[in-house]
């Protein structure tokens, strides 16, 4: 198989990830839940996969590291947090129904930073007009999941900063490929996937919360700690993670961090916008095909979008699938996306890369294509 679906969950995982999730099947009890040898080997991989990740993040305590389900469970936490039912937020155009859905369930009064695509001051212009001391929450995605356009999020910080408006920020499809320190941004949360750019197993997700806050839970149940208590304990990372922690799925996270790290998220994302980038510019060659890129790709990661006149995005998903090659097509589950990119009508065939493609599996994919257009 050719995987180019990354943007959904990467499939080939770095070998260490397997392994840890197996020795943690074989070793690991509950963290915190005990002073036995399995009990304290749980423990103290939970806590280097926080360190690690408080590290990557810029986060000065690792218990402000909360492991979550995946980043739709991380993004609910952070939004029912600072927009009460009927609140009001300022989001981008290319944001995820992760972020959406949440809103609308909330009744929230959204409005949106509209901006075309791949024009990041044009989102900036849009997000000053809209952030004001009335607006409960602000949230950026930092990668557009449906066109890898990279969002301004550090200007975007600096306005929230200016303008006192907490910000929550979307790194689903930035983590393991572009850098972000959240005490620079000073920014209230950051949520992300572990099963996508961090390597980590699905099942596997990660809030980052940002100092002196104490977030809404959406579980409450046993934590280990202060269980005479019948409210939840306000100390983070306990006041979020209410029962049995997904162990395998930490240990497996773990390596998977300790993985991007050695390799650097700069040379990831390097690789996957070099690959990105041959692949658009030899789609531009087939007849019909519309690439949604800008020719140098670096407003964007290792994930491209592209149409064919005449064809059905799923049909074309589905004869790529035919041919062993796995490509995702349709709305992405970001319809908001799609409308600020002109393209909710037809949806697109979306493209992404991780650190184990190759140039020959692009090349294989363009004569897929071009064998299936004409
Ligand atoms: N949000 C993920 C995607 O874009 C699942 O495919």
């Amino acid at each position: 198989m050719i995987y180019l679906d990354s943007a959904a969950t990467t499939f080939q995982k770095p070998p260490a990830v397997e392994a840890a999730m197996v020795e943690a099947l074989r070793t690991m009890s509950s963290p915190g839940r005990g002073g036995y040898p399995a009990a304290l080997a749980a423990a103290d991989a939970a806590f280097d996969c926080r360190s690690e990740l408080a590290e990557l993040y810029g986060l000065k305590n690792p218990e402000q590291v909360v492991f979550t389900l995946n980043a739709t469970h991380a993004l609910n936490i952070a939004i029912k947090t600072l927009v009460p039912p009927g609140g009001r937020a300022v989001i981008s155009g290319y944001e995820h129904n992760a972020v959406t859905r949440p809103l609308a369930a909330l009744g929230a009064d959204v409005r949106i930073a509209e901006a075309p695509l791949f024009q990041p001051e044009a989102a900036l212009e849009s997000f000053a007009a809209l952030v004001d001391g009335s607006v409960d929450a602000v949230i950026c995605t930092h990668v557009s999941n449906v066109f890898g356009l990279i969002q301004p999020v550090e200007a975007v910080a600096a306005l929230c900063r200016a303008r006192g408006v907490p910000l929550i920020i979307d790194d689903s499809q930035a983590a393991g490929v572009l850098p972000l320190d959240l005490t620079e941004l000073g920014a209230a949360f950051a949520a992300m996937p572990g099963h996508k750019g961090l390597y980590g197993p699905q099942g596997t997700g990660v809030l980052l919360c940002g100092e002196g806050i104490t977030p809404h839970t959406l579980l409450e149940g046993g934590t280990g700690s202060l269980s005479i208590q019948q409210e939840m304990p306000e100390f983070l990372p306990d006041r979020l993670e209410a029962g049995t922690h997904n162990m395998p799925g930490i240990a497996g996270l773990l390596a998977g961090v300790r993985y991007v790290r050695r390799r650097g998220v700069e040379e990831i994302c390097r690789r996957e916008r070099q690959l990105a980038q041959m692949a658009a510019e030899e789609l531009r060659g087939l007849p019909g095909v519309t690439v949604y890129a800008r020719p140098d790709l670096h407003a964007q990661t290792g994930v491209l979008s592209f149409t064919a006149e005449g064809r059905e995005v799923e049909a074309l998903g589905q004869a790529l699938g035919e041919r062993d090659i796995a490509v995702r097509a349709g709305l992405h589950c970001a319809p908001l996306a799609h409308r600020s990119a002109g393209t909710l009508a037809g949806g697109t065939v979306r493209l992404s890369f991780s650190d184990f493609n190759t140039p020959e599996e692009v090349e294989c994919l363009v004569s897929a294509v071009g064998e299936i257009l004409s």
